[in-house]
């Protein structure tokens, strides 16, 4: 399966999700090197006051490591929408993407992400400002509509073909729904059906095999995973197998995934540290490894229950030190001790 985006092919049409606080830059390096062809930045406010903090700059900066960056954007203004997508262009961004899937509220004290599918003509306004702001193929993440009764993902596809935006990604549950219920992969297909570019599918692929289901369910060009792909790169490199025809090589064993994980900690860390401390002080540092580690515990906490055995007092006790000490020794240790058990 190739997924088309503008100029780009997308080998295996396989997406990581935009996750905030979970796929930042090094589990996205993970999960390339794991065989997804595209992920995408976590959301960036486009917001010209929250264009200053440290956050959003560093997530509408692209990742030199990757070679098809994708920043995504979240805003109501289509003049601010526009700034901030030329900024992710001037960054290295190769593809910008619209959210119009977040189910927050508010956003920077606007409505906007999911909220802008209620209004249709303000979607199209930033589509377009977002498409005439940049050279860079443009897409749009949305949901089916904002509840039951108001289902328009068709109708904002057909303005997005229209302003000439790439792709579309469609998580297949309304606003409403937030994250309840099952993703609708009849209204996905209701998607596909409507328009000519491409569609990715989004929504509970848990399982390798669920990739091929919401294909065939939906015929959307791609598959995007958000949370299936916790504490598992590996869902990758299996869906790429079976969209192969080739058997599911099932996960690695816990001393292959070690070596997954132990690289990804110290990416993580690498990563962490420098974005924190910034090159100041002893004490900034210090601050800086322990907020990378924290951030790092939900990752371990992942990994570490997929792989567990069954009521294993030796890796519960592991699991306990990495995900609560403050030692970043003492939690690396933890985890080479627990893959390596
Ligand atoms: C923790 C978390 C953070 C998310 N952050 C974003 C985001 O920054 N931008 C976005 O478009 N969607 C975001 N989403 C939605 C996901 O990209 C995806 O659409 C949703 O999780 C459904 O896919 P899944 O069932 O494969 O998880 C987030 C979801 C989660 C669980």
């Amino acid at each position: 399966m190739v997924l088309k985006i503008g100029p780009y092919a997308v080998e295996s049409g396989l997406v990581l999700a935009p996750m905030a606080g979970v796929t930042d830059v090094p589990y996205r390096r993970v999960c390339r090197r794991m065989g997804a062809g595209l992920t995408v930045a976590e959301m960036a406010a486009s917001d010209a006051h929250l264009r200053c903090s440290a956050m959003t700059q560093r997530r509408t900066r692209a990742d030199a490591d990757d070679p098809l960056p994708v920043v995504q954007l979240l805003g109501a203004d289509p003049d601010e929408m526009a700034r901030a997508a030329q900024i992710a262009q001037e960054g290295g961004a190769r593809i910008v993407d619209i959210n119009f899937g977040c189910p927050a509220r508010m956003v920077c004290g606007k409505a906007c992400g999911s909220a802008i599918m209620r209004e249709p003509e303000l979607a199209r306004r930033i589509m377009r400002a977002v498409r005439q702001a940049v050279t860079l193929p443009v897409t749009v993440k949305m949901r089916t509509g904002w509840d039951e009764v108001h289902k328009n993902a068709a109708d904002i596809a057909r303005a997005a073909e229209q302003e000439g935006l790439a792709a579309v990604t469609v998580h297949g549950r309304t606003r409403a729904a937030r994250f309840t219920g099952r993703s609708d992969a009849l209204e996905i297909a209701r998607v596909v059906r409507a328009v000519s570019i491409p569609v990715v599918a989004n929504g509970d692929v848990l399982e390798p095999a669920d990739v091929l289901a919401l294909i065939e369910k939906t015929g959307a060009a791609g598959v995007m995973i958000g949370r299936g792909a916790y504490g598992n790169p590996w869902i990758f490199r299996r869906a790429r197998a079976l969209l192969a025809g080739d058997p599911d090589p099932g996960l690695p064993a816990r001393s292959e995934a070690g070596s997954t994980v132990l690289e990804h900690f110290d990416a993580h860390v690498d990563y962490w540290v420098r974005e924190e401390a910034k090159g100041g002080d002893d004490e900034q540092l210090e601050r800086g490894r322990l907020a990378a580690l924290r951030s790092f515990r939900k990752h371990a906490r992942w990994y570490m229950t997929r792989f567990a055995r069954d009521k294993d007092a030796h890796d519960e006790r592991l699991m306990e030190i990495v995900v609560r000490t403050d030692s970043l020794e003492e939690a690396r240790a933890g985890l080479l001790e627990f893959f390596e058990s």
